[in-house]
């Protein structure tokens, strides 16, 4: 028996010749009422088994762009093609195939976990996982009596995510899927979600969070006052910018020095000559601008005020 290819997610989310999953052209999206629309001409595409994350502060859209692909809104203009289909009917046949967790904790708050998942396992045409086993997934107690409202707000959300993977869906979108989580349940999260990228589940994800974006993302765009800005993998996201900084850790008559200089600053950049002439160098290093950084270069603004690593 011939053993299976191994998975070149990495290669097939980029290939050309195949047809994304979605694929969006010129969205745009206004509240009803609202002077200002908050999506302005997007254009992007998600690849089969490739995780997309927008990227982006509180405000500039996220949730709205999930909110319109998942067809919670209606009345937005532009193209969206879902699984080929343009526009996509959101019938049953859609929502077998998808999978959505929201930004907010939505359960039947009364009911135990088992008892949600149950409940929503049913609006499914098809096949869904045990509730056991997806419980089990998320770190979550199999046979908690008590209802899910009683739950802190961490076990709430990942609730959630378990409940999105019931269907196992071939499109899977995450709003900001780690928020609220202690770190080792954040980077129990990050691994699932790259697993099931790994088998091939196509993902949305939204974050607010650079870690996410740039440790999971194989492409991020940085979304900022409803429009994308860029759209890109990470590491080129990087490799387009001034590798600016240099750190320094040098000698002088037996002292230990350790300086910092902005490359691309031209009395900078003479000082930094000035001072590797003058010292015993040990080591320099370039450092790369993290997503963060870049963020901050395109927008002037910040991602988030709350630390990363949530
Ligand atoms: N139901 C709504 N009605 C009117 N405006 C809204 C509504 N929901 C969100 N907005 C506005 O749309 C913008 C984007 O919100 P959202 O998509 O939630 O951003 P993000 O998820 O990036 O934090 C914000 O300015 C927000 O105030
Ligand atoms: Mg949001």
């Amino acid at each position: 028996m011939e053993a299976d290819p191994p998975v070149s997610k990495r290669i097939d989310a980029h290939r050309a010749d195949r047809e994304p999953i979605i694929d969006v052209r010129g969205l745009c999206y206004r509240y009803p009422g609202a002077a200002q629309p908050t999506l302005r001409d997007l254009a992007f595409r998600i690849g089969e088994g490739e995780i997309l994350g927008f990227l982006g502060p509180n405000g500039s859209g996220k949730s709205t762009t999930q909110r319109v692909l998942t067809g919670v809104l209606s009345g937005w203009s532009g193209e969206i093609r879902a699984f080929g289909e343009s526009p996509p009917r959101l019938g049953a046949e859609f929502y077998n195939r998808i999978g959505v967790s929201f930004e907010f904790p939505n359960l039947y708050e009364k009911l135990t976990a088992e008892e949600n998942l149950k409940l929503y396992a049913r609006f499914f045409d098809g096949p869904t996982r045990p509730p056991s086993e997806l419980l089990r997934e998320l770190d979550l107690p199999v046979s908690d009596r008590r209802p899910a409202g009683q739950w802190s707000k961490g076990m709430r959300m990942r609730l959630v995510l378990a409940r999105s993977l019931l269907n196992q869906p071939r499109l899977w979108f995450l709003d900001e899927p780690t928020t609220g989580q202690d770190p080792e349940h954040a980077v129990r999260i990050r691994e699932l979600i790259r697993n099931r990228a790994d088998q091939g589940t196509t993902v949305f994800l939204t974050t607010h969070n650079m870690v996410v974006a740039e440790e999971l993302c194989d492409r991020v765009a940085f979304l900022f006052d409803g429009r994308i800005v860029a759209l890109d993998t990470p590491q080129n996201l990087r490799l387009a910018r001034p590798r600016g900084r240099a750190h320094v850790q040098a000698r002088s008559e037996g002292r230990l020095e350790l300086r910092e200089f902005d490359l691309e600053d031209a009395n900078e950049k003479r000082a930094f000559l000035d001072f590797v002439a003058a010292h015993q160098v040990e080591t320099i290093h370039t450092q790369e601008p993290s997503l963060e950084q870049i963020f901050l270069d395109l927008t002037g603004r910040q991602l988030a005020a709350e630390p990363s690593g949530t």
